[in-house]
């Protein structure tokens, strides 16, 4: 029998200095600035949930305790009938991603019955693996919002790292806006437009936390849909608390994903609450472009989609020749431009000029509701426009499957520049 952790040894706070002594492994955080005596006050409920008229602030709590179940490995070895390679729901940096069936009165698995979970396994060569798998445990066990993933329950025993998820009908934003093959069909923009409300109000409700959780690694993959594209945040193994009231940032490894970190984290290792808001700004372009944030295979120039499409993004004319041409026009054009202005400014240079993610809330609500009025599909002259200057076509772009130059997009120690 292997190490199991019980339920008191993963009571602890999230990580955020140094050392994580009940597995006496030593972060690779320095931290030095501001997170000292950083932890989570016992019942601290987030005040997202209240102090606010806006309808984005929907009830989430944090627990003080990571309240998760503790499975057997071979009871989730059965739950995915032994890992088997057609159940893999995808792949990341920490290893692979089954779909699983737990039955709960037995708990055993039956093929194909029972509830339906997502299992993560931890590859053995993933070197983050399980300072990740703690940060997961301790911040996602712990937090409860309609906009994050549910995280049921780990198992550790010897080297076997696991962790159980509510199972995402939909997979991640980023299958369905880079995916490719009869089985992806291009997501209309209202459902755009919901995804990345969904995603807004998560982030939202870590940042206007009484202690601040800053995520760090906001991309379309760690964006996962429910049936009817309910948009979730997953992956909080990267996720850290931030600065104290008197301080602005906290001093880290840099650490998360080329293309969605924020240049003032990458260039100093100082981590922002906005720094999470420059991520999400590359998302609203991904989602307006349909263009991967970082892509080796565009023209030198294009590699990395905010520095190239910047410009492109103030001025409406300019707009429609980017956007995404699977929408093949169908979008209502003030919208578009409201979010790529929006856009723009969560990508501002300076942290302290990008909006707060409740600004960003409430104007991603405000741009939803002037649209409900316009439901009436409205088909551009941008479709042709995209064509006419010879844009490739969506299936020689941005492939999904894992290809080597992919692997750049897992999360991983960034070089700090020098
Ligand atoms: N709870 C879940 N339900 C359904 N599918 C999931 C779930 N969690 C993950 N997946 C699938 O597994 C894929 C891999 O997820 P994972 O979080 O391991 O890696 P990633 O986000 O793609 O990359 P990285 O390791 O850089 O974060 C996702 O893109 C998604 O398709
Ligand atoms: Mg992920």
């Amino acid at each position: 029998m292997g190490i199991c952790w019980s339920s008191a040894s993963v009571n602890q706070s999230p990580p955020t200095t140094g050392q994580l002594s009940s597995v006496g492994v030593s972060q690779n955080t320095s931290n030095t600035t501001s997170t000292s005596g950083s932890t989570v006050s016992g019942n601290s409920r987030f005040s997202a949930a209240s102090g606010s008229d806006s309808p984005s602030t929907v009830a989430g709590q944090m627990l003080p305790h990571p309240n998760l179940r503790i499975f057997s490995f071979s009871e989730l070895k059965a739950s995915t009938r032994n890992f088997r390679s057609d159940t893999v729901l995808g792949e990341g940096g920490f290893g692979k991603v089954y779909k699983g069936w737990l039955d709960e009165k037995s708990n055993t698995a039956r093929n194909g019955s029972g509830s339906v979970v997502a299992v993560k396994k931890l590859n053995s060569e993933s070197l983050q693996g399980l300072q990740e798998w703690q940060s997961e445990v301790n911040f996602l066990g712990r937090l409860s919002h309609p906009n994050l993933v549910k995280l049921l329950g780990y198992c550790w025993e010897d080297t076997e790292l696991l962790l159980v998820y509510e199972f995402m009908q939909k997979g991640s934003l980023e299958n369905h806006l880079f995916g490719r093959g009869s089985s992806v069909q291009p997501l209309p923009w209202e459902t755009r437009l919901k995804i990345i409300i969904g995603a807004a109000r998560g982030l939202a409700f870590l940042h206007e936390s009484d202690r601040k959780v800053i995520y760090r690694d906001f991309k379309a993959s760690n964006i996962l849909l429910d049936g009817s594209y309910h948009a979730k945040l997953s992956d909080f193994g990267l996720a850290k608390m931030g600065p104290t009231a008197s301080r602005s940032h906290v001093t880290t490894q840099v650490m998360g994903t080329y293309g969605y970190a924020a240049p003032e984290y990458v260039a100093t290792g100082h981590l922002y609450v906005k720094s999470d808001v420059y991520g999400f700004g590359v998302v609203l372009v991904e989602i307006l472009t349909g263009l991967r944030a970082l892509d080796p295979n565009r023209p030198s120039g294009q590699h990395n989609l905010v520095e190239w499409i910047k410009p492109h993004l103030y001025d409406k004319r300019k707009l429609k020749n980017i956007m995404d041409i699977r929408l093949e026009g169908r979008y209502p054009s003030r919208s578009a431009l409201q979010i790529s202005r929006l856009a723009l400014t969560c990508v501002e240079k300076e942290p302290k000029n990008r909006p707060s993610m409740k600004e960003i809330v409430e104007t991603l609500e405000r741009i939803d509701s002037a649209n409900e009025k316009l439901r009436q599909p409205r088909v551009h002259s941008s479709y042709q426009a995209v064509n006419r200057r010879g844009q490739q076509p969506m299936q020689n772009r941005s492939p999904l499957h894992l290809r080597q130059e992919d692997l750049h997009r897992a999360a991983y120690p960034l070089p700090q520049r020098v």
